[in-house]
């Protein structure tokens, strides 16, 4: 159910959008318009064209032809002038781990610095993971991250995660969805972390799948990586410098296998995390074929940047996994962004620092593993493929903003500017030609793997819920106005 009585209850009730047609005749809008975007070219996942929006009360309420008049009452409404900008909804990260401890790490941000980051980068909703440490309830967790919310400068979702089965995991499961935590993350490596085995993904998935939850997944295999490793080990080439070849498509394209067989068991849904290879998404694409409710998810950093950066001045800056690829697989799994076969693109933002990696800068076993980039996921991936291979600024929406917001059960809430919506807005300069500087980015660490790169693309003004908070490239409001949006069963309908 929304949570927004102006909303329609499912996605379905709210699709068949078209572009306002040259009419003028005001809307009948709940509230007195407060918010006017005029001039722009609004970008959904299903069409684009000039238009105007009116917001009432952090809530759009319309979009209008341009130059529609404001209707009577919303006469002091604040205007923005968007000529020549993209007007797109926020974009929506499923993938963004806040203050996330792994072995001895914890990343370096809060919800503040995190969500600070977010909107100078266009996003406006991120969606977080209560990760159990060994012994902790997945319930409990997700709880006490759920509290962090309003710290954000904008709002937050939160994917809960089951480790290990017990008799109070179901009633655990059960309470969560009621609660609007309906997506579950699962790892199937990470041994003595947040690694689950077939038994626990398996009953974790079926009881999602009763209640309208979903499981989200990481898949690597874990003893073909401990092989992998273990060999890598003996050569003396376990260092950072050495990531990309301790972690193979093997073991990815394996795992997925798995996790797919599991789920088409079941006939449960299921969400692939940071997809790294064009044969693991060839297996999930093949399954929904067959009519498996399978999805993947892309990374910005899988997207753009090959393993060429291992052999570089600083290797442990790119240590993630699954690893960096070579250059032709990202150039292939970046044409499943343009076939279709990409559900959504998310940062898999952590935040670790420098120092932090350099730790243990002999062995990725025990270095920390992520990338910071939540702030450059969406001005990366909109210049590498919209502004440079002609990706239409409507398929962006969708795999930036619309998918994220309805696998994650928050659309139309998120997502869209459809009339109802929170007016989560990005004001987009499609034309803005800048570099990428660890200085010029707002995360709370010290380099962005980005550095250097030249872009094309950038946000300039960002709404949160109708409150202009960046505008012209500076914070303008550092509001902890974040608010934990529970979702509602998962409805993969549209998707
Ligand atoms: O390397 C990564 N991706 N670290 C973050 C945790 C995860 O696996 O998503
Ligand atoms: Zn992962
Ligand atoms: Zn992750």
């Amino acid at each position: 159910m929304s949570q927004n009585p102006a909303l329609p209850d499912t996605a379905e009730a709210a699709s068949g959008t078209a572009a306002p047609t040259a009419s003028t005749s005001p809307p009948a809008p709940t509230a007195p318009i407060d918010l006017v975007v005029r001039g722009g070219t609004v970008v959904e996942a299903t069409w684009q064209g000039p238009a105007d929006l009116f917001v009432a009360g952090g809530v759009v309420q319309a979009v209008v032809a341009p130059g529609t008049a404001v209707p009577a009452g919303g006469e002091g409404a604040r205007v923005i002038d968007a000529t020549g900008l993209l007007v797109m909804p926020g974009g929506v990260d499923p993938h963004c781990h806040v203050g996330f401890t792994s072995g001895e790490f914890t990343s370096l941000d809060d919800y503040r610095e995190c969500t600070t980051a977010a909107v100078f980068g266009g996003t406006t909703t991120i969606v977080d993971f209560a990760i159990p440490r060994p012994g902790q309830a997945p319930l409990a967790v997700a709880h006490a991250q759920r509290a962090k919310a309003d710290q954000g400068l904008c709002d937050s979702a939160l994917h809960a995660s089951v480790v290990d089965w017990d008799d109070t995991v179901p009633d655990q499961l059960r309470q969560l969805v009621g609660e609007g935590i309906v997506t579950v993350k699962m790892f199937t490596t990470y041994r003595g972390e947040s690694m689950a085995d077939a038994d626990t993904i398996l009953r974790t998935m079926q009881v999602l799948n009763d209640e309208g939850g979903m499981v989200v997944i990481h898949c690597e295999s874990n003893p073909i990586i401990e092989e992998d490793q273990r060999k890598a080990s003996e050569r003396g080439e376990i260092d950072a410098g050495h990531m990309h070849t301790t972690r193979s498509h093997l073991a990815e394209t394996a795992a997925v296998a798995e996790v797919l067989s599991i789920a088409e068991t079941l006939g449960a849904p299921v969400y692939f995390v940071h997809q790294s290879t064009p044969e693991a998404i060839d297996l999930v694409a093949d399954a929904r074929r067959r009519g498996l409710s399978a999805y993947t998810e892309s990374v910005a950093h899988h997207l753009v940047l090959d393993d060429s950066h291992y052999l570089g001045e600083h290797p442990e800056r790119f240590v993630c996994c699954p690893p960096l690829r070579d250059r032709a697989t990202v150039e292939a799994l970046g044409g499943y962004l343009f076939n279709g076969e990409i559900t959504t693109i998310g940062s898999d933002h952590c935040c670790y620092d420098t120092a932090q990696k350099l730790e243990h800068p002999d062995d990725v076993r025990i270095m920390p593993n992520g990338l910071p980039g939540v702030e450059t996921r969406l001005p990366v991936i909109f210049s590498e493929y919209v502004s440079k291979k002609g990706l239409s600024p409507s398929r962006f929406v969708e795999v930036a903003a619309t998918n994220p917001a309805r696998v994650n059960g928050i659309y139309p809430q998120k997502g869209t500017l459809l009339p109802g919506s929170d007016a989560d807005i990005v004001l987009w300069d499609a034309a803005a030609a800048w570099t990428v500087t660890t200085e010029g980015l707002h995360m709370a660490t010290d380099y962005t793997p980005y550095e250097g790169l030249d872009v094309v693309g950038r946000p300039v003004t960002v709404i949160v819920r109708g409150a202009v908070v960046v505008e012209n490239g500076e914070l303008v409001d550092a509001t902890p106005r974040g608010r934990h949006v529970p979702a509602h069963a998962v409805d993969l309908t549209a998707v």
